[in-house]
């Protein structure tokens, strides 16, 4: 194995926000950033308090049933013209392809949610957070003093593009859970630095959430011309073996999101996604490490509140698309570090013993005054603990780049020889 450090980043927001402007060529539309947070006010990023069913509605493409999946052919599986988990095209000119549908989604989080609040201890599992409201919560804590590990990963990203592209020698970007793929720019800018001249790249941004992958599709084509994007709303839970194929791919996996799965699901992840790999194709995966408690919880319980928000907003998707009556005043924001399992969790307690009515499911749900409720995992790794897992999974960890302070990592693993899916035991048996 080999192994590279990028240069140690400034940690400010200051320099941060220059830093990304100039390497990644783009013009910065956000407010301006301060370190001097004032109190979180919600309205100041979404302004509104529950406008969230409407505007999820507004950015509906055609149903499914009308629609004609395009460039159908790069779909591994070869998609059909009906049934409910095939791509289907957008209603205007941006390629995007759904796997998800506005009913598949509601369907899927009635299940989640029905399993999840009459088990016991209660928990909702953390894909809910992310509607229109809860992306740009999420934004707005990637900015935040606190939180640490979006700007340390972009850091190694401004230092490492160049080499990561060059490693991988990709000409086909794939990025699970892309969100707003702002710090994808880096790479981007690599990839279209490497190719020959005149030659086209593609992009492949993959996320659950439609509306954000929309406004960020619609942004990137503007500034890549000679990228072609072709956006797909998948849940990753359920669609990783029907990714857009062809071409020598680079999946990337940013943000430290693998670290929201349990650990079982994280490794049948790992093994679902390198059967999916064909030999050239390499993954990038971005991964917090373990450090100081101290700073963990500050990075999920930040002092102007807007973690807590994020935290409360499931429940505010619940109640916009399954006419639940949650107060998310009612409940408290909870992150404490689990030195055990290496994760930090995330919970909301119940203020007051109350019961909350999920109307779309006919439930009613009571919570005793203190009760816990699981909302997220973060797992932390080490590069040990990583390295063992890509094995289990059948990948190889083939380059380890983290910032000088060692708090967050960017690594590369490729498809370990001999192994072909990783799946377990009948691969050995030579069948
Ligand atoms: N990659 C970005 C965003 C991380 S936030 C970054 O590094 O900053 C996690 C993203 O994953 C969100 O955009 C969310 O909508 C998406 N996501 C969460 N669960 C998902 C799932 N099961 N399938 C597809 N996308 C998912
Ligand atoms: N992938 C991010 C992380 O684990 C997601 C995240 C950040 C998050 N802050 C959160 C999820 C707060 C739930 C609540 O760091």
């Amino acid at each position: 194995m080999t192994s590279s450090r990028a240069h140690r980043r400034s940690d400010s927001p200051d320099h941060l926000s220059t830093d990304t402007e100039t390497a990644s060529g783009r013009t910065d539309r956000q407010p301006p950033r301060s370190v001097h947070r004032p109190q979180f006010d919600e309205k100041s990023v979404v302004p509104g308090e529950s406008p969230l069913s409407d505007r999820v509605e507004q950015s509906q493409p055609a149903p499914l049933s009308t629609a004609i999946p395009r460039k159908s052919t790069e779909f591994s599986t070869g998609a059909q013209p009906t049934g409910p988990a095939q791509p289907a095209a957008a209603d205007d000119d941006l390629d995007v392809s759904r796997f998800v549908t506005p009913a598949d989604r509601k369907r899927a989080l009635a299940e989640d949610v029905r399993t999840g609040l009459t088990s016991s201890p209660k928990d909702l599992p953390p894909k809910w957070f992310y509607d229109a409201r809860g992306g740009m919560l999420f934004d707005a804590i990637t900015r935040l003093p606190e939180y640490y590990p979006t700007r340390t990963e972009r850091g190694i990203l401004a230092t490492e593009a160049k080499a990561i592209i060059e490693r991988s020698g990709a000409d086909t970007l794939v990025e699970l859970g892309s969100g707003s793929s702002e710090k994808t720019r880096l790479l981007l800018d690599a990839l279209v630095a490497a190719a020959p001249a005149g030659a086209r790249r593609r992009f492949v941004p993959v996320d659950v959430d439609e509306s954000m992958l929309r406004s960020a599709t619609a942004e990137l084509r503007l500034d890549y011309p000679s990228i072609d994007i072709q956006a797909v709303v998948a849940d990753f839970d359920r669609h990783l073996d029907q990714l857009p194929t062809g071409g020598r791919r680079l999946i990337a996996f940013l943000g430290g999101t693998i670290g929201n799965f349990p650990p079982t699901a994280r490794v049948d992840f790992l093994r679902r996604l390198r059967a999916g790999m064909r030999p050239g194709d390499a993954l990038l995966l971005g991964t917090d490490l373990v450090k100081d408690p101290g700073r963990l919880v500050a990075a999920y319980d930040d002092s102007a509140g807007v973690t807590a928000a994020f935290n409360r907003n499931v429940l505010s998707v619940v109640n916009a698309e399954l006419g639940a009556d949650f107060d998310p005043r009612a409940f408290a924001h909870v992150a404490l570090w689990d030195a055990e399992n290496r994760w930090i969790e995330m919970r909301l307690r119940s203020l007051r013993d109350q019961t909350v009515h999920v109307a779309a499911l006919g439930l009613d749900v009571s919570f005793a005054a203190g009760e816990e409720m699981r909302t997220e995992i973060s797992a932390k790794f080490t590069q040990d603990a990583l390295a063992a897992e890509y094995a289990a999974a059948g990948l190889r960890l083939a380059e380890w780049w983290t910032d000088e302070a060692g708090d967050f990592a960017l690594s590369l693993a490729t498809p370990a020889p001999g192994s072909t899916t990783g799946a377990g035991p009948a691969l050995h048996l030579g069948l």
